[in-house]
């Protein structure tokens, strides 16, 4: 099997001379990976770490491959195929990246420090009771084979930290409530699908530090709703979604691929934290905003029933729409890039 050999990483042949990296051996494959041990004051980028990911194949997660490999960290790709995940993450552009299908899971937890993950079905989609029982079980299944993987490695090699996906869903919608990390779940399906997937998370070993980051809607250029959204907006010119008075809490791409950075390497975060920008804003003031930002101006509003043809009844994220806040991110001071829609979108857009 090639899983150690020819794709791991170059990595530095002692521990850094500044931090408290530790050694970590692979199993097998004689070769030591360095593995940070918490506390570390280091950078981000000073520290090699090895982080194995789930769903890295998608939309957020081949953003945060890039931005690992670019700050030298290695990469363990888990998908359920080689092959697809391949085309993604071609050798000859990404000669450091290991791919690992189902079988070899284990084997990559084994050698990485760190665990992200995002696998799950996507829930843009129509929701057919079937569809609804693949969203809910495509995240918990895998989230309960990583923390079986985890829970049964020996504590000398397995990974001191947990990352684990989950969404602002947890909360339910509402038009005036503010929900933040203490807020309760909500009584809907999506809010039932995020306490399960959370709750298998938690079933990690208590020394494996776990952060559950609870996403809202990401905006970036590749993926996610806004790539669905722009051609429809276009085309009705640019109006508001259903009546526009839904919040939308999002977060630039970037701004949550350094979140799930900064969960990876600092000790000070753990359990929940909501993945949203500080600012959320009604989706009449979203689309006003991409309006201004495509030149085109906002008049004709976009009809449910158009929205739901591309998201599906995965557009009830949007068309009903919740404001949450990042009360802790806020409280660890992690830094926005992208505070405000306006810089956000005129990012995005003018990037693309
Ligand atoms: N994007 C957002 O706005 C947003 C908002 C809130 C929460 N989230 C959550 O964050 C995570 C990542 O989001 P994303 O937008 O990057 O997702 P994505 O682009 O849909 O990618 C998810 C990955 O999950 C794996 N996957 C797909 N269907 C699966 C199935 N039936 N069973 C097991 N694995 C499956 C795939 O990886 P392989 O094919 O390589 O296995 C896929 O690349 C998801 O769990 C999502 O629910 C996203």
């Amino acid at each position: 099997m090639e899983l150690f050999s020819s794709t791991i990483a170059p990595f530095p042949s002692s521990p850094h001379p500044h931090s408290l990296m530790s050694l970590k051996r692979s199993s097998g494959s004689g070769v030591f990976l360095c593995s940070r041990s918490s506390g570390n004051a280091q950078s981000f980028k000073e520290n090699r770490m090895v982080v194995s990911i789930t769903g890295a194949t998608g939309f957020i997660g081949r953003r945060l491959v890039q931005k690992l490999l670019s700050d030298n960290h290695g990469v363990h790709v888990l998908t359920r195929s080689r092959r697809n995940a391949q085309l993604i993450f071609p050798v000859e552009s990404f000669p450091e990246v290991t791919i690992a299908e189902e079988q070899q899971w284990g084997n990559s937890i084994q050698v990485s420090d760190a665990v992200v993950n995002l696998a799950g079905m996507p829930i843009s989609t129509r929701w057919s009771p079937e569809i609804k029982k693949e969203i809910k079980q495509s995240r918990i299944n895998v989230t309960a084979k990583v923390v079986h993987l985890i829970n049964q490695m020996n504590a000398d090699v397995r990974p001191s930290v947990l990352v684990s996906a989950t969404a602002i869903g947890y909360y339910g919608t509402s038009e005036n409530k503010v929900f933040d990390e203490a807020s309760p779940s909500g009584h809907d399906y999506l809010s039932e699908v995020c306490r399960e997937w959370e709750g298998r998370a938690l079933e990690v070993d208590k020394d494996v530090r776990l952060v559950l980051i609870r996403i809202g809607v990401v905006l970036g250029k590749d993926g996610g709703a806004l790539a669905k959204m722009i051609p429809l907006f276009m085309m009705f010119a640019g109006g508001p979604l259903g009546t526009g008075n839904q919040w939308f809490s999002w977060i630039h791409l970037d701004d949550l691929v350094n979140l799930i950075c900064e969960a990876l390497t600092n000790p000070s975060y753990k359990g929940v934290i909501n993945g949203t920008a500080p600012n959320p804003v009604r989706l009449s003031e979203m689309c006003k905003e991409l309006g201004n930002v495509m030149g085109r101006p906002s008049w004709l509003p976009v009809p449910d029933f158009a929205l739901k043809a591309v998201l599906g009844e995965g557009a009830t994220l949007v068309l009903d729409g919740q404001k949450v806040i990042p009360a802790k991110a806020k409280e660890l001071g992690f830094s926005f890039k992208y505070p405000s829609i306006r810089n956000a979108l005129k990012a995005i857009i003018s990037s693309s």
